[in-house]
């Protein structure tokens, strides 16, 4: 099968001659359709980064990053913009949700941009939100909601284009433990049922024992593979927790 996503010889560095930061050097990894990624590494190893590169958010040093056979790094400005649109779908830490929408609303802001038939729409926003347990969020507005519903309703506005890769930049970092846990279940359910390709950056080891494959990066390097194969998720986490020790951290909160 061909990747879905291809990242070759990335490099992203800041700053310039004298006093350069190398966030992203000499990195190169792909991900199949249907697999479900975790980026793990300490805070500042480059995973935003990263994440940002790919969703053609920040411009690159050099390398490609090549999605759904387009090279992403050199399609031009407008061609990005609806590639993005149409394309890739982004649940980051802070949800971004527009505040005088409401969860309807919300969701259904890609599709009512791509001018698709009303009950389309209607159909669509019904679906994901049950699939992504807000149908009880549709007539609320962001504020009358707790921080896990507004996070899935951000999760349900980024799948509803059936995006072919879904980006998450620490989705559970504002949450508590239960309402990580429900959108994390939410995510293995795209990933299993809707066969969902996602990439998750995370630095949390319990967040990321929900992937079924991690990269671990350090200094924008990558420095490991683990690959969950048939551990439950117990055992992946343990696991998880031995690559983030070798890499120096605190089992849980400074990696
Ligand atoms: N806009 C920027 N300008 C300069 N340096 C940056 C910028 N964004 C990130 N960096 C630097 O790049 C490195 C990687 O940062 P980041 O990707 O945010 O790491 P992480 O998400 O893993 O915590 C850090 O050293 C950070 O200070
Ligand atoms: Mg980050």
């Amino acid at each position: 099968m061909e990747p879905i996503l291809t990242v070759s010889h990335l490099q992203k560095y800041y700053g310039s001659r004298g006093n350069i930061t190398r966030a992203i050097d000499d990195l190169s990894f792909s991900v199949q359709p249907g697999e479900f990624v975790g980026i793990m590494g300490a805070s500042g190893s480059g995973k935003t980064t990263l994440l940002n590169c790919i969703a053609t958010i920040d411009t690159v040093t050099g390398g490609s990053i090549v999605i759904d056979k387009q090279d992403i790094t050199r399609l031009p400005r407008k061609a990005l913009s609806r590639f993005r649109r149409e394309r890739l779908g982004f649940v980051f830490q802070d949800c971004n949700l527009l505040d005088t929408l409401t969860g309807r609303e919300n969701i259904a802001l890609a599709l009512t941009i791509l001018r698709r038939p009303a009950g389309e729409i209607e159909r669509q926003v019904a679906q994901t939100a049950k699939l992504l347990d807000v149908a009880d969020c549709l007539d609320k507005y962001p504020y009358q909601m707790s921080g896990g519903q507004r996070q899935r309703v951000a999760a349900a506005r980024a799948i509803i284009t059936n995006p072919a890769l879904v980006l998450a930049d620490e989705p559970t970092g504002a949450l508590d433990s239960k309402s990580a846990r429900l959108l994390l279940d939410r995510f293995e359910h795209l990933n299993v049922e809707q066969g969902a390709t996602i990439l998750m950056v995370t630095h949390d080891a319990f967040t990321a024992s929900y992937c079924r494959r991690i990269l671990f990066i350090k200094d924008g390097r990558p420095f490991t593979e683990l690959i969950r194969g048939n551990d439950d998720r117990k055992a992946f986490f343990a696991k998880i927790i031995d690559v983030v020790t070798l890499l120096g951290g605190d089992s849980g909160d400074v990696l």
